[in-house]
């Protein structure tokens, strides 16, 4: 019997080396220590030993059978790290690879424009307000000093939402001067920037839409001088210490005086060219004096208060700013000018 369980042991143990998987070491196991296993087999022979011999013999079974089992569970642990190696190295990353680039959005050159305009005039005391793009053609026109009739009003330049021409498009941001007169009492010093409309073909210098930024002061002692100043002082701070500009006289139907205000042409400095068209000018806003008679119309003695007003045209604004020689660009959204601010 000795003899036969070394046997088993000895077999057992060069079987152990030659399994590959676990799957090997399961049936080796039932084989040898399961319940019909050679060595469970052997055991039941035990009975037929004397009784010197049975606790020799069965001490000797139980160190067969432990030292069996340590074997069975020390190489189950070395197939088990062997496979999850192998599968380390199959699902490795390799971290140093180069990620996939994430493309990152810029402001657009509208808006950074537009920012740079409001915080300058933040700068200067003044607060930012917003109005509707649908707008009564009253507030529109007729409270600004534009009766009925006036060449302004013409239905080829506006779009008119309704069939009696109440109700438009806002062609311009003037209407926010008196939306914000009949609610406030002076003193007024704010800026409303938003989308205006016109029924104007696309070119170089023209969208139907586009952006204009009302200014509008109202105090006692206000004059022309602190109009003058306060653009001055925009320009400059846009456009750099070194922006030429000038005041040119005009007229519009809700100031008096009233002017225009140009900027030195950034491509030939004055000399003319296809920029601006020659002049060696780009026109940048309309100004001027508030006219009594819109001051009146909106509660406001124009003995006791006077003001000035100012309309930006943003798109010039910025294209002035960036160095953009078309409109169009400002609005196509190609990436290869975007990604450019
Ligand atoms: N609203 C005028 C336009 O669109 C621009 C303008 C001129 C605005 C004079 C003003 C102003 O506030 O005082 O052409």
């Amino acid at each position: 019997m000795k003899e036969q369980l070394e046997q088993i042991r000895q077999k057992t143990l060069a079987a152990l080396n030659e399994a590959a998987n676990s799957a090997d070491l399961d049936a080796l196991r039932v084989k040898v220590l399961g319940k019909k296993g050679e060595l469970t087999a052997l055991l039941k022979q035990m009975g037929g030993l004397s009784p010197e011999e049975r606790p020799v013999m069965g001490q000797l079974a139980n160190s067969v059978r432990a030292a069996l089992e340590a074997k069975l569970e020390e190489k189950n642990a070395e197939l088990q790290a062997a496979a999850m190696d192998l599968r380390l190295k199959a699902e490795a990353i390799d971290v140093t690879i180069p990620g996939t680039p994430v493309r990152t959005g810029s402001k657009h050159p509208m808006n950074k424009a537009l920012d740079e305009v409001k915080d300058i005039f933040v700068g200067m005391g003044f607060s930012i307000v917003d109005g509707p793009e649908v707008e009564l053609s009253d507030y529109n026109f007729t409270k600004l000093n534009t009766e009925e009739g006036h060449p302004a009003r013409d239905r080829s330049d506006t779009f008119y939402l309704t069939d009696d021409d109440s109700v438009l498009l806002r062609t311009q941001t003037s209407p926010m001067q008196i939306r914000v007169m009949e609610k406030t009492k002076p003193p007024i010093r704010i800026i409303a920037p938003g989308r205006v409309y016109r029924k104007d073909e696309v070119d170089a210098t023209h969208s139907p839409m586009f952006h204009q930024i009302e200014g509008l002061v109202v105090d006692k002692g206000v004059t022309m001088t602190d109009l003058k100043g306060t653009l001055e002082n925009f320009a400059k701070q846009l456009y750099g210490e070194d922006a030429v500009i000038r005041f040119r006289p005009h007229h519009f139907p809700f100031t008096e005086p009233s002017c225009e205000v140009d900027v030195q042409c950034f491509e030939c400095h004055g000399a003319g060219c296809r920029t601006c068209k020659g002049e060696g000018w780009i026109e940048l806003l309309g100004a001027g004096m508030v006219h009594p008679k819109v001051l009146r119309g909106c509660g406001i003695d124009p003995e006791e208060y006077s003001g000035f007003a100012f309309g930006i045209g943003l798109e010039r604004a910025a294209m002035r700013r960036f160095c953009i020689p078309d409109m169009r660009l400002v609005y196509e959204n190609d990436m290869r000018f975007l990604s450019q601010f």
